[in-house]
């Protein structure tokens, strides 16, 4: 993003990853820092995992840590860097066949897997319980992978639909039914992902600018666009901040009080046992997710869970992660090599090390050169008198004024929005980043003129919001178990 600024090394590479490493273990959620549970300004805590879904649909760097460099032209991103849901189709049905159900040629519909009670409500697996997925990180906790469940859900409900097919002359214009709802869910995804998933994580001075940058970058034509290591190395980075370890409300109405390392160990990596119990190859049924748990979803308000607060502590369950989680991100370079880390923050922070992102401080000068709005942090405020604060200081460690890019986007949340959402400079690189993907994408939903949701629910009203969406797509696999 720029690529004429590179992070600063005015100490020791050694001494640097020390500190570093020193930071990233300083960064755990300390229970008593974090406000109540169900503070009402905070997301709900879907936006947390539609996050780390919209995440596998524009990066997969696949580069173990050890070789991560500064060499980013040449990092190899595993997805296309757009909002079209290559996680989700794969590469269609003629090359990715696996992931979709025999008999439906030119419309065909994407194979949903079955719980322990036969419910159609999970991941398609193989016998071994591995995931029929285009992107195995999908299945890395429950919630995304239910997530991916209910995408899978709404196509196929979708591709049955002629009446919904026909409201867009959009989707007409397209070869085969099949394809023509492909594009009715992508277009409905992307829009969501600027009018919903944007609204409520961006600092909303930004937000209100988004209408002028889809513009700008509309006005850029045709270009080549790839991700920015700024946004995939550290300020997409920001979403580590939002599981958390306890959610108290739970994923239904049977399970409450569910942690992080239950919702990371449902899932096919880790085999979906739960302590205790014999490995399970489809996921019990119990622990199909409702989604009034994770959004708004009128009138069981009260039921859902908000995410953690955007700052500079991650749950503890994200500081020792398991060697099979972090093998679904990283290609092995030896025997147990990718396991050096198990810490995602300490990840985090030697990775935008080792690739020399910019510092947040270089990060923040530029973007206030373009923009009128944003205040940039002090010094005195980024290395506080917090124990965090105390690692940036130390002169050992050449972090002082050579902030992390993504502690720097977590610390202005923390304190200029109170955790609410991003501050001016994470807001920026990822309305850019994203606005980029849809204006470089010829077949994303910008390049139609004034195209809005078409989609209705049974009542007719048209689903603008993905809890609405969610809401609709789980009354209707309820009454239609085909789906
Ligand atoms: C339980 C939740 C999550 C887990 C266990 C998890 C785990 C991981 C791991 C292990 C990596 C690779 C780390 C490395 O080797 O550098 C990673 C990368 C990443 N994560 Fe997460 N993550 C979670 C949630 C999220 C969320 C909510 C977001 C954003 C909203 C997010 C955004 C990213 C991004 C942008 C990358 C880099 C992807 C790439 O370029 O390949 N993650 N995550």
């Amino acid at each position: 993003m720029f690529p004429e600024l590179r992070g600063e090394r005015p100490r020791p590479v050694a001494d640097m990853e020390f500190g570093l490493t020193k930071l990233g273990r300083e960064m755990y959620d300390d229970a008593s820092e974090i406000g109540p549970e169900n503070e009402p300004d905070l997301p709900t805590a879907g936006y947390t995992y539609w996050g780390q879904f919209i995440d596998h649909d524009l990066t997969f760097d696949l580069t173990p840590l050890d070789n991560a460099s500064d060499a980013v032209e040449q990092v190899r991103n595993f997805r296309t860097p757009f909002l079209d849901l290559d996680h989700l189709y794969g590469s269609g049905p003629g090359l990715s066949p696996f992931l979709y159900q025999k008999g439906f040629h030119d419309a065909e519909r994407l194979l949903v897997g079955e719980t322990t009670a036969g419910r159609c409500a999970d991941l398609p697996r193989n016998r071994e319980g591995i995931a029929l997925v285009a992107d195995p990180r999908q299945d890395e906790n429950l919630i995304i992978a239910q997530l991916h469940v209910a995408f899978l859900q709404l196509h196929n409900l979708v591709v049955t639909r002629p009446q919904q097919l026909a409201a867009s002359p959009y989707y007409l214009q397209q070869p085969n039914t099949f394809t023509a709802a492909q594009r009715l869910v992508k277009w409905h995804y992307q829009w969501l992902v600027r009018h919903d998933y944007l609204h409520e994580i961006l600092d909303p001075e930004i937000f209100n600018l988004l209408g002028k940058l889809e513009a700008e970058k509309l006005a850029l034509g045709d270009i080549e666009f790839r991700m920015p290591a700024e946004f995939t190395a550290a300020a997409f980075r920001f979403g580590h901040s939002m599981p958390r370890d306890l959610y108290s409300k739970g994923v239904n109405d049977f399970r409450k009080d569910v942690r992080l390392e239950t919702l990371l160990s449902l899932t096919g990596p880790m085999g979906l046992t739960t302590a205790g119990e014999p490995a399970n190859t489809r996921l019990p049924d119990e622990w199909v997710v409702s989604w009034d748990h994770f959004f708004l979803i009128p009138p069981r308000i009260a039921a859902v869970n908000r995410a953690r607060k955007i700052d500079t502590q991650i749950a503890k369950a994200l500081h020792h992660l398991d060697p099979d989680t972090v093998k679904l991100f990283n290609l092995s370079v030896g025997a147990g090599r990718h396991l050096a880390h198990p810490e995602l923050p300490v990840r985090t922070l030697l990775r935008g090390f080792r690739m020399r992102l910019p510092s947040g401080e270089q990060v923040a000068e530029r973007i206030s050169a373009h923009f009128t709005c944003p205040r940039t942090l002090q010094a005195s405020e980024i290395a506080d008198n917090s124990p965090r604060g105390e690692i940036l200081r130390e002169p050992a460690y050449g972090l002082e004024q050579n902030t992390p890019l993504w502690y720097y986007v977590l610390k202005e949340a923390e304190l200029l929005q109170s955790g609410w959402c991003l501050g001016p400079v994470g807001s920026v690189v990822i309305a850019d980043v994203i606005i980029s993907a849809l204006a470089a994408d010829p077949d994303s939903y910008l390049h139609a003129s004034d195209w809005h949701p078409t989609l209705t629910d049974d009542d007719g009203r048209a689903l603008t919001s993905m809890a609405k969406v969610l809401q609709w797509v789980s009354n209707a696999s309820t009454t239609h178990s085909s789906t």
